[in-house]
């Protein structure tokens, strides 16, 4: 199949999308976007890569860490991890605070906040004052690009902004599972969401997800592929929040969204995709992204379905 092909047509007929839905303004440093841009990258398990849109130009990739961390923690736990955070779909904002106290501070699942700020607090558990060094390092290695880095204005300003989450880490704590000072906790998260990616960067993240658990880029095994296709489940069921039943429905693949306007899928045993859409959603999802993900399995047939 011609992937270059199917992504210029899919440039071409995203246009009238791009101008829909609005920049997250909520962190005030992430409306600092031009906000019509648009990237789309697609990397198979053979490495040959198609790219469209300014592919190369860094977006802060926000709750697309959470695919790092968890997949980080699943590394460090097994059943004991599943005490603290469960998985199933919310059915809730991905900043709701509702569930944390009816559900006695166990979120539902670790891609909503509660439920990545439990995860990042189990590595602080062990990695301790390394252990942003260490997500990073881990985001480093598996792209095998030293390059990639945080954007501290993002970071400064969600930590200026970011009272839901300090919301979240508080009540969680007063429920005692959080296991690490809830200041530590929320700094360490603030900057695993500061981290500055580009389509090719992320689609390369994440083409473990696309091989059974085995990075391509390195032929090692990253995660064993019991864990790989956990992780796969709940991006499927809960990677984009209260709309992630629509996302399946749609796009018919696992995903992951950010609300600095990026989407990351995996077609299994083929290829990772990154695509790059400001402009969000009600639900906080890019909303020309998901559009170009739509078009993308409507038009090369390659969804889980
Ligand atoms: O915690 C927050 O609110 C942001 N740092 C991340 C949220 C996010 O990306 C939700 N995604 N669609």
């Amino acid at each position: 199949m011609n992937y270059q092909v199917v992504l210029d047509e899919i440039k071409d007929e995203i246009k009238d999308f791009l101008k829909k839905g609005k920049v997250a303004d909520y962190i005030p440093a992430l409306a600092n976007v031009k906000k019509n841009e648009f990237a789309m990258s697609i990397i198979d398990l053979d490495l040959n890569e198609y790219h469209v849109g300014s592919y190369e130009k860094n977006f802060s990739i926000q709750s697309i860490s959470k695919v790092f961390t968890f997949t980080l923690a699943l590394l460090n736990y097994s059943k004991e991890l599943y005490k603290r955070v469960g998985h199933e779909p919310s059915g809730d904002p991905f900043n709701s605070l509702i569930q944390i106290e009816h559900e006695n501070g166990i979120p539902r699942n670790p891609f909503i906040n509660a439920g990545a700020i439990v995860t990042t607090d189990s590595l602080l558990s062990i990695y301790k004052e390394n252990t942003f060094d260490y997500i990073l390092q881990f985001i480093q290695n598996i792209t095998n690009d030293k390059t990639i880095s945080f954007d501290n204005e993002v970071y400064t300003s969600e930590l200026k902004h970011g009272y839901r989450n300090v919301a979240l880490v508080n009540m969680m704590k007063s429920f005692g599972n959080i296991e690490n000072l809830t200041n530590s906790v929320i700094q360490t998260y603030f900057k695993q969401c500061s981290i500055s990616m580009n389509t090719q960067q992320l689609a390369k993240s994440m083409l473990f997800l696309a091989n059974h658990g085995i990075n391509p880029i390195k032929n090692e095994v990253l995660i064993n592929e019991a864990k790989a296709k956990r992780i796969n489940s709940l991006m499927l069921t809960c990677g984009h929040y209260d709309a992630s039943g629509d996302f399946a429905y749609r796009v018919g693949l696992p995903g992951k969204s950010g609300v600095g306007g990026g989407i990351v899928a995996v077609v299994p045993k083929k290829l990772a995709i990154c695509v790059y859409a400001p402009r969000l959603n009600k639900q906080g999802n890019s909303l020309a992204g998901t559009k170009a993900l739509e078009l993308f399995t409507s038009k090369t047939g390659l969804s889980i379905f």
